[in-house]
Parts: C-alpha cells; sequence; structure tokens
C-alpha cells in the first residue's frame, strides 16, 4: 500500500486515477480547489481544498506521499501556472523523495520517428495549442531535472477526453515518444484504462525518468 496524492484529482484524468488508486488499497488523498459534493466523493478518498498554486499548501499536500500524480490541466487561470507548479514538483520531489507522475497530452507526441510533434501539424486544434504546449515544456522541465528525481509521464492517445469517455477494458498499450494507433488509425484510451497505466506504473515500475504512451 502506497500514500498517493493526486493533484487535480476531482478532474477527468485525475479522478479516474484517485478511484483506481483506492479501488487497489492505496491511501489516497485527491487535491482540487473545490471538493465535490457528497454524492460524488469516491470512496476511500480524502479530499484536501487549496490552490497547488499556493507553495506552502503545494508543499503540505506533496509531503508524506510516497507517490505524487499530477493531473492538472493549463487551461483557463492554470494556463501558464501547470509549468510553474510542476516545477516546483520536481523541486520537491528531489528534497522529499516522492515519485513525481504527471499526466501530458498527446500534443508532445511525434506522429512517427523522427516525424513533427502532433501539436505542430496544420490539422491540430489552435484552441488546444497552448495546452499542448505547455504540457511539452513540463516535458523539457522533467528532462531537465536533477538525476535523483524519480518521475514518469504518460502522455494518453490522441483520442483521450471527457468528450469520449469509453469503457474500463482493463487493457492497453504501451508505447514510447510516438502516437500510438490502432489498425484503423484511431488512438484512443479511456479515463479508466489511463488510471490502471498509471497505477501499474507506480506499483511495478518500468519508464523511470521516461515518458510513455497508452493506447489501445
Ligand atoms: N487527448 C489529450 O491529449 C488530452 C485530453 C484531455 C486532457 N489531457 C491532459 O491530461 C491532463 C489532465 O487534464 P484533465 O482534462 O483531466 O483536467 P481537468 O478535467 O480540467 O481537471 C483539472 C483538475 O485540476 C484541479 N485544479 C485546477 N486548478 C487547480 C488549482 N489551482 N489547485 C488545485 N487543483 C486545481 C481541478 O479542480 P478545481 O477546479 O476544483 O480546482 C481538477 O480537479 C492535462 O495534462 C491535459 O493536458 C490530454
Amino acid at each position: 500500500m502506497s500514500r498517493i496524492t493526486v493533484l487535480g484529482g476531482t478532474g477527468y484524468a485525475g479522478s479516474a486515477i484517485a478511484a483506481e488508486a483506492a479501488r487497489r488499497g492505496h491511501q489516497v488523498r485527491a487535491v482540487a480547489r473545490k471538493a465535490p459534493d457528497a454524492a460524488h466523493r469516491l470512496p476511500d478518498v480524502a479530499y484536501l481544498g487549496g490552490s497547488v498554486t499556493e507553495p506552502v499548501f503545494l508543499e503540505s499536500v506533496a509531503g508524506e506521499s510516497d507517490a505524487v500524480v499530477s493531473a492538472l490541466s493549463p487551461r483557463g487561470p492554470m494556463l501558464g501556472q501547470v509549468r510553474i507548479v510542476n516545477a516546483q514538483l520536481i523541486g520537491l520531489a528531489d528534497k522529499l523523495g516522492f515519485r513525481l507522475a504527471v499526466v501530458l497530452g498527446a500534443g508532445s507526441l511525434f506522429t512517427e520517428p523522427g516525424g513533427p510533434r502532433l501539436a505542430d501539424l496544420p490539422s491540430f486544434p489552435a484552441a488546444f495549442k497552448p495546452e499542448a504546449d505547455e504540457m511539452a515544456e513540463v516535458l523539457s522541465d522533467l528532462k531537465a531535472s536533477p538525476a535523483g528525481v524519480d518521475w514518469f509521464a504518460v502522455s494518453p492517445a490522441s483520442g483521450f477526453g471527457a468528450f469520449a469517455p469509453g469503457q474500463t477494458l482493463g487493457r492497453y498499450r504501451v508505447g514510447g515518444d510516438v502516437v500510438l494507433a490502432d489498425a484503423g488509425g484511431n488512438s484512443y484510451i479511456s479515463a479508466g484504462d489511463l488510471a490502471n497505466a498509471v497505477l501499474d506504473e507506480i506499483e511495478r515500475p518500468a519508464h523511470r525518468r521516461a515518458r510513455f504512451t497508452v493506447a489501445y
């Protein structure tokens, strides 16, 4: 049993990760500015309310954790803030020794080996470009972190998102830095199976200081 803290633990990715961590018997804390109402709280998850942009609060919630999952999205007022928060998490992971897991986007994946990044294609939706670019910067910061920082990052399939929740199938394929698609060209993963991939990596580390992608 590990102590797992999920930043953004009420969001699309974060709530699925918190739910799967609790289902597996870990001690789970979900952090968000606003806790869900009683009817929407996950059993066996402790909710901590506050803003991760407050460094003292961030250190207090990251402390006493074996793993901290950063499932924050750089949207609205968090645009420009998520990179800063993750940089602070890198420093805290170095100081406190927890494993840092970051949920990135698909935009920073390459379309083919040596090819362009998905977010650099003309077809990539302009509305998602700032988010994709910020999460790519987070990945650069992770790669440049001190050697003692034990981090991993996961990019979901490009079709991942609240617009397409799907089913938890209990299986997924793992790739590296290139978008994973099926034979029909579809790149998709449900929140439940993204959560399975994150928890599998926390329980059985296979990607230390690396980013990987997951899709069906
Ligand atoms: N296909 C794709 O590539 C794709 C699609 C979707 C998401 N993603 C990526 O997945 C990651 C997570 O995205 P998501 O869609 O799951 O996010 P989301 O649903 O927007 O959830 C964000 C979470 O962060 C919390 N939060 C926001 N600001 C906060 C603050 N200042 N302090 C504490 N908590 C705060 C929110 O709760 P409160 O508002 O109550 O604070 C919520 O729990 C991001 O990196 C995103 O880019 C990728």
